[in-house]
């Protein structure tokens, strides 16, 4: 999306979500931890290698908006133990429970009353940060994070297809969805540009992609993770709104007779910052 679609979906998207209650439904949680895009091991490199340049110690890192843990669990390996927060009890419910280092809360990101003062080597948020009150959360990221430890901001935007009938259906489909995105999503759309971490030392790495193979029952799972799809469905529910474009998708794999499987390709965004050692 070019800027002038980011203003044009902005001013067509909502002002009246309450951010914090878009993933509150145990289905959507259920479906956004089984079929939301895992991210990949040279991301969670590429993060860890950026914080090891100004602070040696990987002790703890604090996963902001976690989700079910796809942004935490890749983190495990690397740090001593990670945090996963989330606003949403039932994102947290469908969090794993067998990696003993990973611990996760209900919580605020902008009130981390558990973690103490100057402990933390990385705060990072995936797929999140946008939802979040950006400044309070810059706060309380600064508070926690120990002097030469790291922040990570990190997401992708809409998804895409290399097969071109299939991308255009879904392109579709998200257009249709704008109006039920809150107007902070555009920040997901202009890939975290309009974010500013709050230290001198900052970078971004726009070099990655997500890329998966999946059937249609993937996909379908995919969208009924995502905010918009739950929002169109609950003032539509007379339609079946995924499971039609699911059919028009497969409609296009028997045409094109490629099988049943077709390539989901989204961006990866990261930016990061150093907090100042003095
Ligand atoms: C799109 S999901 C991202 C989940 C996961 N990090 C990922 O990368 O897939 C956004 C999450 O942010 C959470 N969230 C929204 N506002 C929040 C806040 N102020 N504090 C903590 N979590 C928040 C939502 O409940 C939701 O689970």
């Amino acid at each position: 999306m070019n800027a002038a679609h980011i203003a044009q979906a902005r001013e067509m998207m909502s002002s009246t979500v309450d951010k914090t209650k878009m993933y509150v439904d145990m289905d959507q949680s259920k479906a956004y931890a089984d079929y939301r895009p895992r991210y990949s091991e040279e991301m969670f490199k590429a993060i860890v290698d950026y914080c090891k340049k100004t602070n040696p110690d990987l002790n703890l890192a604090v996963d902001l908006g976690c989700g079910p843990g796809m942004s935490t669990m890749g983190f495990a390996k690397y740090f001593k133990k990670v945090i996963g927060v989330d606003v949403s009890e039932t994102q947290i419910a469908c969090a794993p429970k067998d990696i003993p280092n990973l611990e996760f809360r209900v919580g605020y990101s902008d009130k981390l009353p558990f973690v103490k003062s100057g402990t933390v080597d990385l705060v990072c948020s995936g797929e999140a940060f946008n939802l979040m009150p950006q400044k309070e959360t810059f706060a309380e990221a600064d508070r926690i994070l120990k002097p030469g430890g790291s922040i990570a901001i990190f997401g992708y935007d809409l998804p895409t297809s290399e097969q071109p009938e299939i991308a255009a259906l879904i392109q579709n489909m998200f257009f249709t969805m704008i109006p039920y995105w809150p107007k902070e999503s555009t920040q997901l759309f202009d890939k975290f540009q309009s974010v500013k971490i709050p230290y001198p030392d900052v970078t971004r790495n726009d070099d990655l992609k997500l890329k998966m193979t999946i059937k249609i029952e993937q996909f379908k799972g995919m969208m009924k993770s995502t905010w918009p799809v739950v929002a169109y469905s609950k003032e539509h529910p007379d339609e079946d709104f995924v499971g039609d474009v699911a059919k028009k998708i497969t409609d296009v794999l028997e045409k094109t007779g490629t099988g049943p499987e077709f390539t989901i390709c989204y961006n990866l965004f990261i930016l990061m910052g150093h907090k100042p050692k003095h």
